[in-house]
């Protein structure tokens, strides 16, 4: 398979290290680089065909950024605090999606039996357990997965993969009361409203949604200088928007933001509780996208 490159790998040619600076200078001045008239579609398509060979590469070809195995401790480190004790806090009649779930380590870990792990390790209370979704495109189970769900019997661990949240119906998928993606569609999809309108249409009222985005601009607005930033939003007259305030425009929703400046790269923790039921995303047509690990993407919101 030709390698894919991660966008932040391979800024040491002299136009890339200028390309840097011009950014930098940008920044600092508060301007962004100009986005292009129009989307160049042609370019858009040849990049989402590069990111489906990294969602179907398997064995050595899996590029090494390209992590599907993170433990459920993981996630709790990674996600806003209030996480494990929510997922602890599920009765055996209620339901976790994990959108993205690669290898469904988090939810193994969340099912290992009482001996095997710690329980911080599992953010679950002794006895009752959430039946568990796991979905990811392609199809990263284990061995350990295949003997975890035929021991567990039922429906209580699933595994669906073959196609993208968007691709799911209300009907085949139920509704759940913790969602989780924890870089999974919401950091790679090339529709992030829909993607959005999409998992709130699948949670139950109360029931939250628990992610992160990483490479964004901050909520705290404490972001340092040079960053090559991931995913950037413009607002329908061409000025940045950032992926928070976009989010709390939504409809029926309480968003929280937790900004984490020092991390590898400017990343937004972010939970949003489902209120009521007329949820109404505001729309965002893609600009530009490049294949990685995550991808790099760029949206504006539409009128
Ligand atoms: C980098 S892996 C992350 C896996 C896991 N969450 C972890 O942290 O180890 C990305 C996962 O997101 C999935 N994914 C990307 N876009 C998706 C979408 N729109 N719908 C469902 N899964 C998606 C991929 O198939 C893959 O399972």
């Amino acid at each position: 398979m030709r390698s894919v490159k991660s966008p932040l790998q391979g800024w040491n040619t002299a136009g890339t290290r200028l390309a840097v600076l011009i950014v930098i200078v940008l920044q600092a001045l508060g301007l962004t680089a100009g986005w292009p008239q129009e989307p160049a579609q042609p370019r858009i398509d040849e990049e989402i065909a590069k990111q489906e060979k990294i969602y179907r590469s398997q064995g050595a070809e899996v590029p090494s950024g390209y992590v599907t195995n993170r433990a459920l401790s993981d996630y709790a480190g990674l996600l806003l605090s209030g996480f494990c004790d929510a997922l602890g806090g599920l009765g055996n009649a209620d339901r976790w999606l994990d959108i993205g779930a690669g290898s469904g380590q988090a939810i193994l870990d969340y099912y290992a039996p009482e001996d095997e792990a710690a329980p911080a390790e599992k953010c679950a209370r002794s006895g009752a357990k959430a039946r568990a979704v796991a979905m990811s495109i392609e199809d990263r189970r284990t061995d350990k997965w295949r003997e975890q769900a035929a021991s567990l019997g039922g429906d209580r661990i699933r595994y669906l993969y073959g196609k993208r949240l968007r691709d799911y119906s209300l009907e085949e998928l139920g509704k759940f009361q913790i969602i989780t993606d924890v870089f999974g569609g919401f950091t790679y999809t090339e529709n992030l409203s829909l993607f959005v309108e999409k998992v709130l249409s699948l949670l139950e009222i109360g029931g939250v949604f628990y992610t992160l985005m990483p490479g964004v601009y901050l909520e705290n607005g404490k972001d340092r200088l040079g960053i090559l930033y991931l995913t950037e939003l413009e607002d329908a007259v061409g000025r940045r928007e950032k992926v928070c305030s976009w989010l709390k425009k939504t409809a029926c929703v309480k968003v929280t933001c937790e900004s984490k400046s020092d991390w590898k790269r400017p990343t937004e923790l972010i939970n949003i509780r489902k209120v009521c039921s007329d949820v109404s995303v505001p729309r965002l047509k893609l600009w530009e996208f490049e294949a990685g690990y995550p991808p790099a993407r760029r949206f504006q919101v539409v009128q």
